[in-house]
This record gives structure tokens, sequence and C-alpha cells, in this order.
């Protein structure tokens, strides 16, 4: 079949500082991945880095779409899992483009979840200084979240995320149908992300993820998309106002993730998945919230029942609270020995404080803990 003119049109644009790219979130947006490379300008060979999981999932469609466009596509598929995220992985992702002579005019596709973008993103803006690429995020928390933004890093031993850079992608690709292979646990730690938008910023989203959970959970097609697209939105308006995250604004997208990280961090990354660490510490930095007089115990019950309508946990019983409070500590995020809390004071309003009495942390989660 010959190439076409997509019809499929982007949902937003984000205009960064450094640089603008387009934004698409579309069922069976693959198909049509080949001629919106080519309506963008993209020629040559496409470098794709992926994942085993992934690419036996969707590279097929992704490779007959480019070749019905006259791309040529090589691939590299890496182990699924955060485990991969490392300088080893890098190097020979930076030893393959070399051996392909790939060079600064041919682009990497990142095809997968946030683990295969900030990998992909990485190596993109280290190889011969920096190559464009293109996020093309599988699972439902790369989409709203980590696809759009630039950030991207590495792992060390010592820490998560620890090597990286702010570099902007050319263009976001997102294909709601390949939330349909995601297991249901996975897709609620992605709706977690995306409800945190509406809570820290936007209450008439968050009423639609409290009107509509069977409707999404379900993936119901047009709704999904809208409110996928308006939860990238949100993290894309953030992202144009502070992109190197230096005005504490791009710093609210951090909320329950304190103590989320913590909890992560002392079951070994194995007990919670991102998300539903997140939606505890969303609970939690709700709970500070009320003991401190800022937010009502009903907003905080409400949001509450729409986390557990999710299928999200919203308590972590049985966890020992003293290692969670000394992780709290240890996390990145303590500046200057403070930590920023993000607060809410109602649904939709957020703000960064770093005056949280010790007190009150330690009672929440000896509480989230019981
Ligand atoms: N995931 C948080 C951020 O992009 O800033």
């Amino acid at each position: 079949m010959d190439s076409k003119e997509p019809s499929m049109k982007p949902a937003f644009s984000v205009d960064a500082p450094s640089s603008q790219y387009l934004v698409y979130a579309e069922n069976g947006l693959l198909d049509e991945l080949g001629s919106i490379l080519k309506t963008q300008g993209i020629d040559g060979t496409v470098y794709i880095i992926s994942d085993a999981n992934v690419w036996s999932s969707h590279g097929e469609q992704v490779v007959t779409s480019l070749n019905r466009n006259k791309l040529e596509s090589r691939v590299f598929t890496v182990e699924a899992g955060e485990a991969t995220k490392n300088l080893s992985t890098a190097n020979q992702l930076y030893e393959w483009l070399a051996s392909e002579r790939c060079e600064r005019k041919n682009t990497l596709l990142a095809l997968g979840g946030g683990m295969i973008g900030d990998l992909t993103g990485f190596v993109a803006a280290s190889f011969l200084r920096g190559i464009p690429f293109i996020q093309i995020p599988t699972s439902l928390s790369a989409m709203v979240d980590a696809s759009i933004g630039g950030k991207t890093a590495v792992n060390l031993s010592s820490g998560k995320n620890l090597v990286g850079a702010f570099y902007q992608p050319k263009l976001v690709l997102a294909d709601l149908n390949t939330l349909k292979t995601l297991p249901a646990r996975e897709l609620a730690s992605g709706w977690a992300e995306a409800i945190k938008h509406g809570l820290i910023l936007d209450s008439s989203l968050f009423y639609m993820f409290e009107e509509n959970h069977n409707r999404l959970i379900n993936l119901e097609p047009d709704l999904t998309r809208s409110v996928v697209q308006r939860s990238m939105e949100i993290k894309g308006k953030i992202v144009e106002q502070d992109e190197k995250e230096t005005t504490g604004l791009r710093m609210l997208l951090n909320y329950g993730h304190t103590i989320g990280h913590a909890l992560e961090s002392v079951t070994n990354y194995s007990s919670f998945l991102h998300g539903e660490a997140v939606s505890v510490g969303m609970v939690a930095a709700g709970k500070i919230s009320v003991s401190m007089g800022i937010l009502s115990n009903k907003d905080l019950d409400r949001y509450t029942t729409v986390l557990t309508n999710y299928g999200l946990p919203t308590a972590c019983p049985g966890i020992d609270p003293d290692s969670v409070l000394d992780a709290i500590r240890m996390d990145k995020k303590v500046k200057d020995k403070k930590i920023n809390w993000i607060l809410l004071t109602e649904i939709g309003q957020s703000f960064v404080s770093s005056t949280v009495d010790d007190r009150v942390v330690q009672d929440t989660i000896k509480d989230l803990c019981s």
C-alpha cells in the first residue's frame, strides 16, 4: 500500500523554552506512524529502541507502517524492567548506533513505557552530542507523565535517575490502543498519575475521574482519549512554564512522591508499582494537609474513594513506619536538610511547603502503616 496523509491530528503542542513539539494521543495511531513521521519531515533510517515484551506486541505494526511510508528502520530490544535502565545498557546502545553509522540527522524512536523513554532519551541526549528522538509511550503512566517534558536518565547502583539531562523529544505519539494489552494493575498505576494531575491543578479533570471510573477502567475509547489528552496537556503546560524545575511549578508533579518513593525503597521496589506507591503517598500528603488545617476531611475522603475505585491502595499496613521515615530523609528532594512537601488546599489547588512539622509526618505515617 502507498503512503498517504495521516488522518489523525495532534492534540496540542508543548512550547517549552528549549523546544516546541506536537503531542498526538489517539486510538490506532501506530498504523499512521510512518505517515506522521513523513509529514514531520523525518526521513532516512529510524532507530527503534524497545523492550522485548512491547516489541512482540507492537513491533510488527510499527515496521509495517514505516515500510508503507518507505522509512527504513533498525531495532534494538532490551530486557524489560527498571534494572535495565543503566549505563551498561546505554553503552550497548551507543556501540550499536556507532556500528550502524547512525548520524545526527537520524532519529531514535522510544517504543515502550517510562523505562524505555528515559533510557532512549538519555542516549539521544548524549550520542553524537545529541540526536533527535521521538517518544512513543505504550504505558498509561508514560503517556500522561514521563513521555512529556524531557526528563531523561539512567540509574546508578547508588540511586534511581542520578545521571541524566533535560532533553525534549521532537514528537510524542501515544496510541491508546496499546493500553488494551496492559495488565489491570499496571493500568491502575497509570491512572494514579493522571488523577494526580486533576488533584494538583484541575478539579474538572478530577471530577471526570470521579464520575466515570467504570467507563475509564474499561478504556471506553472517546472518554479515555479525552481524559488522557487533558492529563497530558496539563503536564505539557507545566513543562512550558518550568522546563527545568526551577520555579517550583514542576515540583507540584511530585504530589504523593515523597512518601511514595520511600515506600518503593523500603520494599525494594518489589511490593508496589510506582503509581500504587504514589497513591498511598497522595493520601498521606492529603492527611498531612488536613492535620495542618488547610484541606477539608471531605475533600480527602472524596479523593481517597476515587483512588480506591481505580483499584489503588490508600494505606500500607504492615510496613515499618520508622524505615519509611528514614527513607524520606534520604530522598533526593531533601534540599538543605528540608523536605519539599507538596500539599493540597482543595481539589485542584496545590503548593510546595518546606515547613511541615516532623510530628505531623510521623503521626501520618504511623496511621497509614497500622
Ligand atoms: N515526572 C515528573 C516530571 O516530569 O517532572
